[in-house]
């Protein structure tokens, strides 16, 4: 029987997975949706036979008893949407990644979920997978490469969106070090922007963590984006991605490779969240693994503001790259804002207008 309820703010892709989740775990009922945008409420709700739907998720957060709320909305709304949501005093809260656009926000975030007694987590699901889960185990129990020395990663659509989950992995997969300091470069000649927040065209991201490890992150820079990874050990490499561990390492006898299989991530992560509800055990999304990643980003953008190593703690906490912008720092050579989620838009009949006029 379900003892949870749960509910959705934000009925767009993402919320799918959130669905996924709460449907895979008999402990919880997903009772409630909330979304401004018709469109998305009713398509999201017929979907998931959900009757209570919300234009208002403050007037959700009212009228419905919830014991889980998700914040599946855009990056921007992550901060606002979940502290009301903690002032709703439900059992948790699971918002999306990444966790805020700066630390300020992040801190907020924090403080919000303390003073009301919230347990806040953040969806950096891939913690849950189960090849990423293996190769954790594999470094951090087994010694299976010796000392981690080296990460490489390469990612895209700016450090926010793709590299929050490249450096939550770093972390997560090495025993989540802390980072000591950062260094980093930004290139950003067009007016870019994703889900609403400025983004870089490129960048570059080195991260010394307290491990001895050096993560290096390029974004838009060399090579395919993917969700993985190699791990550069004194015994041994890692390479991962989400399917597979390929290992080599010094008793190994060539390259290996596992498939290792498990729940489905999205699921796990519910499942944990249950747990750690009923205060029988940790989250490995819990919100303070989400905001490292944040301050590394933000150390990132404060390195090529300020021309220097940024030590962590970082002591900003506005949006370096958004400050380089105001400032003009990083003045555009090719002019003309552009989104590259704005195809995710909906509402305001703009299909309709669209396909009217072609
Ligand atoms: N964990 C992952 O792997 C992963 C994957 C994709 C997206 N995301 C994250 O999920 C978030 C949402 O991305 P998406 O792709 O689902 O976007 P989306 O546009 O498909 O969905 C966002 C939804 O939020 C709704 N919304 C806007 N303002 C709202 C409000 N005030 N109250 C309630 N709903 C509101 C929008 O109408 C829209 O339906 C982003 O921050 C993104 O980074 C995470």
């Amino acid at each position: 029987m379900p003892q949870y309820r749960a509910a959705i703010i934000g009925c767009g892709s993402i919320a799918g997975l959130h669905a996924k989740g709460y449907e895979g775990v008999e402990e919880v009922d997903l009772v409630a949706i909330a979304d401004p945008v018709d469109e998305a409420l009713e398509t999201f709700g017929d979907k998931h036979g959900i009757a209570a739907r919300y234009t208002d998720f403050r007037q959700m957060l009212r009228e419905e008893e919830i014991d889980i709320v998700s914040n599946a909305t855009w990056h921007r709304l992550h901060a606002p949407v979940t502290v009301a949501a903690c002032a709703a005093r439900p059992k948790a809260v699971l918002c999306e990644k990444p966790m805020a656009t700066n630390l300020g926000e992040c801190e907020a975030m924090l403080i919000a979920a303390k003073r009301n007694q919230v347990k806040l987590a953040i969806a950096h699901q891939r913690r849950f997978n189960p090849v990423w889960t293996e190769a954790r185990r594999l470094i951090v129990e087994d010694g299976a490469i010796g000392e981690v020395r080296h990460i490489h990663a390469v990612g895209g659509q700016g450090l926010l969106n793709d590299c929050s989950h490249l450096l939550d992995m770093m972390r997560y997969v090495t025993g989540d070090p802390t980072a000591l300091w950062v260094m980093g470069n930004v290139e950003r000649k067009t007016e870019r922007f994703e889900r609403d927040v400025p983004i870089e065209d490129r960048s570059v991201g080195i991260v010394q963590f307290d491990n001895g490890a050096v993560g290096q992150l390029l974004q838009e820079l060399g090579g395919r984006n993917y969700q993985g990874g190699i791990f550069y050990g004194t015994d041994g490499v890692i390479e991962l991605d989400e399917q597979k561990i390929r290992l080599i390492s010094g008793s190994s006898g060539g390259w290996e490779e596992r498939r290792p299989e498990g729940e489905d991530p999205s699921v796990a992560q519910v499942r944990e969240l249950v747990v750690w509800m009923e205060g029988k055990g940790e989250h490995r999304g819990q919100a303070e693994n989400a905001r490292a990643a944040i301050e590394i980003i933000m150390a990132i953008y404060e390195s090529a503001r300020r021309h220097e190593v940024v030590s962590i703690p970082l002591l900003t906490h506005s949006n370096p790259l958004e400050v380089m912008i105001e400032s003009g720092g990083l003045p555009v050579e090719r002019p003309g804002p552009y989104d590259i989620r704005g195809f995710l838009l909906k509402g305001e009949a703009m299909w309709a207008a669209d396909s009217a006029s072609t």
